[in-house]
């Protein structure tokens, strides 16, 4: 095996994007996923990259990430293949100084190109980059069916399916108390949608694109899997529970969301705590 795939952060790589692939939410190309690699992790395999191959422009402009390095997933690649052939489904990217084209020095050895969703990944970490003062290095789009369902018939607005998708699970809102965000539907892979999702990240570590699917960001593999896997299972619950009638018997009430707060300390902004749900 290569050096570079006994690498700890490419073996979790492979492992969240067969994860994914089991959950069932990458059919197709569906899907793609991101990892900004720590600089020590570089040091490691620096001197056998290559830096050989010509540079392509991003579609948009991340100074913040200039000279960075990424494992990406590759455009028109498949979920299910990346575990049995990495070097052809995924890669490793460099960004110039200025953050405006990429290499590849690493990977996508026939032929292959980083994921069409690149501006969005690239936006998405520059800006969860600064927000979480470094932390955040995983950035992740999956096609989740229960939530790309309920995107046909809730109004599309993050204080309609934060608090809807919070009621769904009582760890919701401790996974993620900052809610979540909701982009309308927007042709996908270009500048334009990478803008909208990235401004919403700078709010929430969760974003939907409506008819789609979601873009979910965290600190590593594990977080970020869990954070898709809960918002996705709590819509699960709540396409069940509409399935079985229209309206709800009993919930979790707005007090009973200030309740968890206070024992869990954490912030749960009062502006989905609205009593009037209609
Ligand atoms: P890629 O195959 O280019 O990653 O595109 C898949 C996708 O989900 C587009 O939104
Ligand atoms: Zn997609």
């Amino acid at each position: 095996m290569s050096k570079v795939l006994e690498m700890a952060f490419v073996q979790g790589f492979i492992r969240m994007a067969n994860d994914g692939w089991l959950q069932g939410w990458h059919e197709r190309n569906g899907g793609n996923l991101s990892y900004r690699i720590k600089d020590e992790e570089m040091d490691a395999i620096r001197s056998i990259l290559s830096y050989e191959g010509a540079w392509h422009p991003i579609g948009t402009s991340v100074p913040e990430l200039g000279q960075e390095f990424f494992m990406v997933t590759g455009s028109g690649k498949y979920f299910r293949n990346v575990i049995l052939d990495p070097e052809d489904s995924t890669g490793i990217i460099e960004l110039d100084q200025r953050g405006e084209n990429y290499r590849i020095c690493w990977g996508l050895v026939n032929g292959g190109k980083p994921t069409s969703e690149l501006p969005s990944h690239l936006m998405n970490h520059a800006v969860k980059k600064k927000a979480s003062g470094g932390k955040h290095r995983v950035i992740y789009h999956a096609h989740t069916t229960n939530v790309i369902a309920l995107t046909f018939v809730l109004p599309l607005r993050d204080e309609v399916f934060t608090r809807e998708l919070w009621e769904m699970a009582t760890e919701c809102p401790v996974v993620f108390p900052d809610g979540i965000g909701v982009v309308e539907w927007m042709v996908p892979g270009g500048r334009e949608i990478a803008v909208a999702t990235s401004e919403l990240m700078k709010k929430y570590d969760v974003a939907i694109w409506a008819h789609h699917g979601m873009f979910a960001s965290g600190e590593d593999f594990d977080l970020t899997f869990g954070l898709m896997h809960t918002v996705e299972k709590s819509a699960e619950i709540l396409v069940k529970t509409l399935s079985m009638r229209p309206d709800k018997l009993q919930t979790i009430t707005p007090d009973n969301f200030r309740d968890l707060a206070g024992e869990f300390q954490v912030d749960l902004p009062e502006r989905f705590l609205y009593e009037d749900k209609g």
